[in-house]
């Protein structure tokens, strides 16, 4: 009997010990009742079939609903600037395909002008590089650097933590998307990376009459289309390429917009500022053309102010510089100055690029405002 008692008391006190063992491992689990049970559901990406491969997460970040709506709040929070006036979609705007709105530069809380345009945010996911330049190898790692960047939203980051803490709405939303209400830098930024991966976009005429059977491109469209991809039309397909739909090929490249001799040449250095590698220098991402009729103004400095003076460039304004891959850019292009179109087929080319314009998206509500 006494025996039996000292095993019980014995169990009791092991039993303790673990279960305060084990709670030292768990994530911090609050006990309050209001809190949702910890059970995130996966992402369903809404693609059509012909969309390329759906998006990939990180192993350590698997895309959830409820990440991604955390994701998107903190995307429209304007507690993400350092004066709490800025939020990602300051410079992100739904309707122009998550760019500024037309602003060929953007300006920061501090009122600094940035030197770069602002990039869409669709099919992301689809890049292994982000920014112009290529900084950003993931977008977990992306989504903190406009945060903490002086000439953007210049927040102090363990800072924006303490004010996400205080504020009643997020302790239980890191918890439903994380299992944890201990609000840190790494799951902001994993939960901003949900979100981007979430906002696709594969619903154009281009898709609807390539894939569904579902109307017709018209003259003009149907002669853009070809001389896009045409070595003797426009020659646009080697960087913008349709394999992957994207109408980029993702790598990095020169297009001739600045005469170089020499590295020092180039006013923005571009992926060689990143890598150091001379061979890297006024090297840009390839953009993406989907959406591209609502994301004026165009190029990293967005020095076009519209897609005629984008064609205008590529027919006659072409220049020699280092870097050019020939393989890309034909050399007998550019000893002429440009791929030489008519008005008449850079309208054309014109009309096919509007064609890759998805209404859909930058109407979905899942990507909009979730404070309004
Ligand atoms: C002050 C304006 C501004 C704010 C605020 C801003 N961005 Fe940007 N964003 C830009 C500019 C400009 C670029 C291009 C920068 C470069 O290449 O150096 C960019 C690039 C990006 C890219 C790269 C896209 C690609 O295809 O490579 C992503 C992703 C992005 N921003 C997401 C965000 C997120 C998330 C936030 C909020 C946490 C945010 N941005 C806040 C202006 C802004
Ligand atoms: C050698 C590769 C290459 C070729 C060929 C090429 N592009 Fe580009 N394109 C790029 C790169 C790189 C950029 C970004 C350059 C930068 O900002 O410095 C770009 C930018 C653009 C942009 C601006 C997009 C934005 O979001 O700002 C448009 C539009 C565009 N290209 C259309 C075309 C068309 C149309 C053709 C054919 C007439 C063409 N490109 C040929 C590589 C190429």
């Amino acid at each position: 009997m006494k025996r039996s008692r000292i095993n019980n008391m014995f169990f009791m006190v092991v039993l303790i010990l673990t279960v305060s063992a084990c709670q030292r491992d768990l994530p911090v689990t609050v006990k309050d009742d209001s809190l949702p049970e910890y059970d995130p559901t996966p992402f369903k990406y809404d693609l059509p079939a012909y969309a390329p491969r759906l998006p990939r997460a990180p192993a350590d970040n698997p895309t959830t609903y409820e990440g991604v709506s955390l994701g998107r709040m903190l995307f429209y929070d304007k507690k993400l600037s350092g004066d709490n006036t800025q939020s990602c979609a300051s410079c992100h705007n739904q309707a122009n395909a998550f760019t500024d709105s037309g602003r060929r530069h953007s300006v920061g809380i501090l009122g600094i002008e940035g030197k770069r345009n602002s990039m869409p945010l669709f099919n992301l996911d689809f890049a292994d590089r982000f920014f112009w330049d290529g900084r950003a190898r993931s977008l977990e790692e992306q989504a903190l650097m406009p945060i903490a960047d002086h000439s953007e939203m210049a927040e102090n980051l363990p800072q924006l933590v303490e004010e996400l803490k205080a504020d009643k709405r997020y302790p239980a939303k890191f918890y439903a998307a994380f299992g944890t209400t201990e609000i840190s830098e790494e799951l902001i930024a994993k939960a901003i990376a949900q979100f981007l991966r979430s906002m696709v976009s594969f619903r154009s005429k281009y898709d609807s009459v390539r894939f569904l059977n579902k109307g017709f491109f018209s003259e003009s469209e149907q002669r853009g289309y070809e001389l896009f991809f045409s070595e003797s039309g426009g020659d646009c397909f080697h960087c913008h390429s349709e394999g992957n739909l994207l109408f980029s090929t993702f790598t990095f490249e020169n297009n001739g917009l600045t005469a170089a001799s020499q590295i020092e040449d180039f006013p923005d250095p571009g992926l060689g500022s990143v890598s150091g590698l001379t061979e890297d220098y006024g090297l840009f991402k390839v953009p993406s053309l989907r959406n591209v009729a609502l994301t004026a103004p165009y190029m990293h400095d967005g020095r076009f102010a519209t897609l005629k003076e984008v064609l205008d460039f590529y027919s006659d304004s072409l220049h020699y510089s280092l870097n050019i891959n020939y393989s890309n850019l034909k050399r007998s292009h550019l000893e002429v100055g440009g791929m030489k179109l008519s008005e008449d087929e850079k309208w054309d080319i014109i009309a096919f690029l509007h064609t890759l314009t998805d209404g859909s998206a930058i109407r979905d509500s899942s990507y909009s405002d979730p404070f309004k």
